[in-house]
């Protein structure tokens, strides 16, 4: 099977981790890298081994001769940057949250569709073998009708302002940074269409939320509780609970590699575990480049409509709070 040719925007944290997984996988070849410093564009290149490199992401997207684009910048410069690369033939996994709003994906979706090209939001999550098991107990019924959801998120980081999280112009704050994964999974399992968002927040003195809690009602009477933030420690686990058990992943549940099924007493009646093949990513690279040899257009694990959906209620919740970044104003 050939390999799916890759290329990277952006050369921060997560770029490193991604690259690590593309050279790892054996599904895929990372062939070009871009920055907006070229010296930091070759500098990252010589560390990955990538072929060549680009000290613009407007160059990269006209001229690297990849399939597929890795966004790895801040929330606020996805939209363009995949933008660009929708422009100019390229299928795009874009970092999460995939845009700073609804309107903005909307508008990425009409251009995918328009130009033929597969997009998806990197909720690796979501690709995890761990996931998928819960997926199955779920849907197989083997905790009878689901009714709640708890599951939270917190990274405590010191505060720096220079620091994409604590800066609005680059969509920062722990809605779009770390409450997406608790609200993605809640709406993986109750649905896209909660009737009721209640949410509230910490908003810093930068304008944007250090810590949140967001409860979604769903019109059965089933309802998702999330908190999430930079200043609270939390758990970071994450319980689904029906009327007949429970399913509890292991700490830091969006990247766990455990998950368990309780019965309704409480006693664990099953368990399952896995390795990572390399980091954990390389799920999602399996599911992108598994759609684009396949012609899909549209994933069925990460789907749009699921992106959408949650995309829509972060909109909600920052509409609740009265939190606009720069360039919704
Ligand atoms: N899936 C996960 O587990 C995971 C984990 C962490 C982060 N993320 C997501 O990945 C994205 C990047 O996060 P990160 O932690 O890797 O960020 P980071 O370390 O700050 O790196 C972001 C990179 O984006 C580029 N960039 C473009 N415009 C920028 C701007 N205005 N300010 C700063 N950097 C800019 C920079 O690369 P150049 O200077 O080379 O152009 C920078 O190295 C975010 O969307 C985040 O939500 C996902």
């Amino acid at each position: 099977m050939e390999k799916i040719k890759w290329g990277i925007i952006g050369t921060g944290r997560i770029a490193h981790t991604f690259a690590a997984a593309l050279n790892g996988c054996g599904d895929a070849e990372l062939c070009a890298v871009a920055s907006r410093s070229e010296r930091k564009a070759k500098a990252f290149a010589d560390e990955v081994g990538a072929g060549s490199f680009y000290g613009s992401y407007k160059e990269f997207a006209e001229k690297a001769d990849v399939q597929a684009v890795y966004i790895a910048t801040p929330m606020a410069s996805h939209f363009e940057d995949a933008r660009i690369c929708l422009k100019n033939g390229k299928n795009v996994l874009c970092e999460k949250t995939v845009t700073l709003n609804s309107a903005e994906l909307e508008e990425l979706l009409e251009l995918a569709d328009k130009n033929g090209l597969f997009f998806m939001e990197a909720m690796w999550t979501k690709c995890r073998p761990s996931f998928l098991k819960a997926k199955e107990w779920a849907q197989s019924g083997r905790i009878g009708q689901l009714k709640y959801i708890k599951a939270d998120f917190s990274n405590m980081v010191r505060y720096d302002k220079k620091d994409r999280l604590f800066r609005p112009d680059c969509g920062g704050g722990a809605l779009l940074d770390l409450s997406v994964y608790p609200v993605s999974l809640a709406c993986a399992f109750l649905g896209n269409e909660p009737s009721e968002t209640i949410s509230s927040a910490h908003i810093g003195a930068d304008g944007v939320d250090l810590s949140n809690s967001v409860v979604l009602k769903y019109p059965d009477g089933s309802f998702a509780s999330t908190d999430s933030g930079f200043e609270i420690p939390l758990r970071n686990n994450a319980l689904i609970s029906g009327t007949d058990g429970y399913i509890l992943f292991g700490d830091w549940f969006f990247c766990s590699n455990d998950v368990s099924l309780y019965d309704r007493e409480g006693n664990e009646v099953e368990k399952f575990s896995y390795e990572n093949d390399v980091n954990g990513y390389e799920y999602e690279i399996y599911e992108f480049n598994r759609c684009l040899r396949e012609g899909l257009k549209d994933s069925p694990l990460v789907p749009h409509a699921d992106t959408l959906a949650v995309m829509k209620i972060l909109d909600e919740c920052r509409r609740q709070w009265g939190m606009k970044f720069p360039q919704e104003m």
